[in-house]
């Protein structure tokens, strides 16, 4: 039985709110929010870089996802399917298509990362970081990821972790789980915070955080920023569409999209709060790159009474996070496959694993003997990285907002909007508004910004 279909083949929908909630919250809450987002805050100053990036959330974020639901619950349909329904016989399928094969490089690096959770759940539980200090911990992180066999190992692990839970169907098995486990994280996340801010020095850290010096912020500041936004939101790719089409009519859009909006915002700040201090504290640089999380927090939990068992269970829910996210990448793929091309959903999973396996294989390596295999003088995980958030997911977006806002007649937009004018349109206008004109005006001016073709 594929995937959104009950036995009668009809498709299938998340049961309640909190069920929608938490799915759409488990793709964007992830390790976007507390691996990514510190680093590349700290790789591009700190407080200046947050506002932009809140602003980001606002002003794009939440149109976009907004308008990936509108797709999604119109057409009922996968995300290359859905604008096949909507405009048949056009090229707007290809947005779909583009969002897939993002997915598939998003997912190659992400396993890589999420393969480092792995590892660092094992060293929580062999208690390995017990007495090292900031150089020693940084020491065992650069060790680590260089090599070839331990990194590769966890990664595979991952994938095949992912991909039995999509080929077993997402209702009965993560979505359940994340409805518990998503608040357990962030319950844990709160408790770091209060340990980092009352580490010494911890001012230092929380003002390179929140005091923004508007003089570094750079066309690229303002590039990554979007990228990040659109990353860890899980936007511009079709995993909201993907995830719309199983929300039912009485559900409220824009609530779902305000929600899923917020809290991920939250998350991630919340992580910059607990890493920054640390980093100050323990000596580090806040441009330590991708290693940033896997350097501080360890720290963190040895200055802690019980950090023992904090850091098992906190790198356990990082692997949750990192899951319920990479399920989402490889549930766009999984349902474009099933419904365009009657696969069944086990041998769509499996190839579709296969092949980000390969990929990823080779995003782990690049950083030890792959090292100085270059793509535009960038890494292969660097590059996937940049190429994805920075560009890939801001043109999907781009398309997609274009779709809803000029495409789709305003008819069934509004349709959507209101729940069939069952709802007060208030937002409406503004809402077109946005997509029609602010959002993608503003994804142009930064992209043409940040390649210098224009300057403000
Ligand atoms: N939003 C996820 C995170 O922040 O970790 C990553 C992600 C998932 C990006 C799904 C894009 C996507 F389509």
């Amino acid at each position: 039985m594929a995937k959104g279909k009950d036995l009668e083949g009809k498709r299938e929908n998340f049961a309640s709110k909190f069920g929608i909630i938490a799915a759409a919250a488990g793709s964007a809450v992830g390790l976007g929010n507390i691996w990514r987002f510190p680093y590349v805050a700290g790789e591009n100053g700190g407080g200046a870089y947050l506002l932009v990036y809140i602003a980001f959330v606002i002003l794009i974020g939440v149109p976009a996802m907004l308008s990936e639901l509108i797709i999604g619950r119109r057409s009922k349909s996968n995300a290359v399917g859905s604008f096949r329904k909507l405009k048949p016989k056009t090229p707007w399928y290809l947005v779909g298509v583009m969002g897939v094969l993002t997915g598939f490089l998003i997912f190659a690096f992400y396993s890589t990362v999420a393969g480092w959770t792995l590892h660092y759940t094992y060293l929580a539980i062999i208690n390995a970081f017990h007495g090292m200090n900031g150089a020693q911990l940084a020491e065992t992180f650069d060790k680590f990821h260089k090599s070839a066999l331990l990194p590769v190992f966890w990664q595979i692990i991952f994938i095949i972790m992912t991909a039995a839970i999509v080929i077993a169907g997402i209702e009965k098995g993560i979505e359940r789980y994340t409805k518990i486990l998503m608040p357990l994280l962030f319950l844990i996340l709160l408790i770091l915070v209060i340990r980092a801010i009352t580490l010494p020095d911890a001012g230092k850290g929380l003002k390179f955080l929140f005091m923004p010096d508007f003089s570094k912020v750079t066309g690229k500041t303002i590039l990554e920023a979007m990228g990040q936004a659109f990353f860890s939101l899980s936007l511009g790719m079709g995993v909201l569409i993907t995830y719309g089409s199983y929300i039912q009519k009485h559900e409220n859009l824009t609530d779902v999209a305000g929600e899923v909006a917020f809290f991920d915002t939250l998350v991630a700040i919340l992580a910059g709060v607990a890493i920054f201090p640390a980093v100050f504290a323990f000596n580090l640089k806040p441009e330590a790159g991708p290693g940033l999380a896997f350097l501080t927090l360890p720290g963190i939990f040895e200055q802690m009474p019980g950090g023992y068992f904090f850091a098992i269970i906190f790198f356990l829910l990082l692997v949750v996070a990192a899951l319920t996210s990479s399920i989402s990448l490889l549930e766009v793929t999984v349902a474009f496959l099933t419904e365009e091309f009657h696969i069944t959903r086990k041998s769509a999973t499996i190839w579709s694993s296969l092949v980000v396996a390969i990929l990823g294989i080779a995003a782990t390596l690049s950083f030890g003997i792959l090292n100085n295999f270059h793509i535009f003088h960038k890494t292969i995980f660097d590059f996937l990285d940049n190429v994805t958030a920075n560009i890939l997911l801001p043109i999907g977006g781009f398309f997609i907002v274009i779709f809803v806002g000029w495409v789709m007649n305003k008819s069934e937009t509004r349709a959507e909007l209101t729940n069939e004018n069952k709802m007060k349109g208030r937002i409406y206008g503004i809402f077109l508004f946005l997509v029609r004109y602010v959002v993608p005006l503003a994804i142009a001016i930064v992209f043409l910004y940040s390649i210098g073709l224009i300057k403000l």
